[in-house]
């Protein structure tokens, strides 16, 4: 008899996955909105009020990203991906490159990507690696003038949301790792699983949407993520 065939896994990670690495996260205290509002550089709003500040806020979280680099959680999310026999799809809502760098490549950056900017005259994105401004030259099409971080802000919708509703729904394993559960629709990924699917958070303490879970696992992710994995592999 043939063993029955391993479920597909959806990971979706949050800036607790990046906090070891140096990145702060969003809610902690000395965040990264200390000294700055969310409407103010997280907003469409606040990026037609002042896209000076907005640019250079993002330009410093540009730069700050240079001196981090992924950590075990990362790593072990690729050798998940290498190992195991069915999909293993990362949904991430952080915009650093960590899960990039480590080798995650089934990935989707569903809030954006912080060394990603976009045109708003031709709709182009491309990689910017250096500082940004809203005078920066749009290598597609050559002009400047409506240059943006390829953020998502509040207000905004989430990228791939198709790919992901259909990766939930038949996907036999889905973890949310280092997510406060307080940013919709990432918060409620849980409720769109299908019927039989493990659903298991790690985090460092309960967040929000915790008791949604049928089973969590609280501490760090360099420690939490490698059990997980060999547990998986196993
Ligand atoms: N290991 C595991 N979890 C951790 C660690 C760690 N080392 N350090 C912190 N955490 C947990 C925190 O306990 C918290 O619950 O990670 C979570 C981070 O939560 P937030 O800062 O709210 O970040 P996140 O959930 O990713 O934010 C979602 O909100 O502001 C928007 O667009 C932004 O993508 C972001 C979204």
């Amino acid at each position: 008899m043939r063993p029955p065939a391993q479920p597909s896994i959806v990971i979706l990670t949050g800036a607790g996955i990046s906090a070891e690495s140096g990145l702060g996260t969003f809610r902690a205290a000395g965040g990264l909105w200390e000294n700055h509002r969310v409407e103010d550089v997280a907003t469409p709003e606040g990026f037609s009020r002042n896209p000076a500040l907005v640019h250079a806020f993002y330009n410093q979280r540009r730069a700050q990203l240079k001196e981090a680099r992924p950590n075990a959680a990362h790593a072990a999310l690729v050798r998940l991906e290498r190992a195991w026999p069915a999909e293993v799809l990362v949904v991430t809502q952080n915009v650093d490159d960590l899960h990039d760098r480590a080798g995650t490549r089934n990935l989707i950056h569903m809030h954006g990507e912080l060394l990603k900017v976009r045109c708003g005259l031709c709709g182009a994105v491309h990689r910017r690696e250096a500082d940004a401004s809203r005078e920066t030259i749009c290598p597609a099409c050559g002009r400047s003038g409506d240059i943006r971080p390829h953020i998502v802000w509040f207000g905004e919708m989430p990228l791939e949301m198709d790919r992901i509703g259909e990766a939930l729904a038949r996907c036999g394993l889905f973890v949310a790792l280092g997510t406060s559960g307080n940013v919709y629709p990432a918060a409620g990924f849980v409720e769109q699983v299908g019927p039989g699917a493990r659903t298991l958070e790690l985090n460092l303490e309960a967040s929000n949407v915790s008791s949604r879970f049928a089973e969590r696992r609280l501490g760090p992710a360099t420690v939490l993520v490698p059990a997980l994995v060999e547990e998986l592999l196993g």
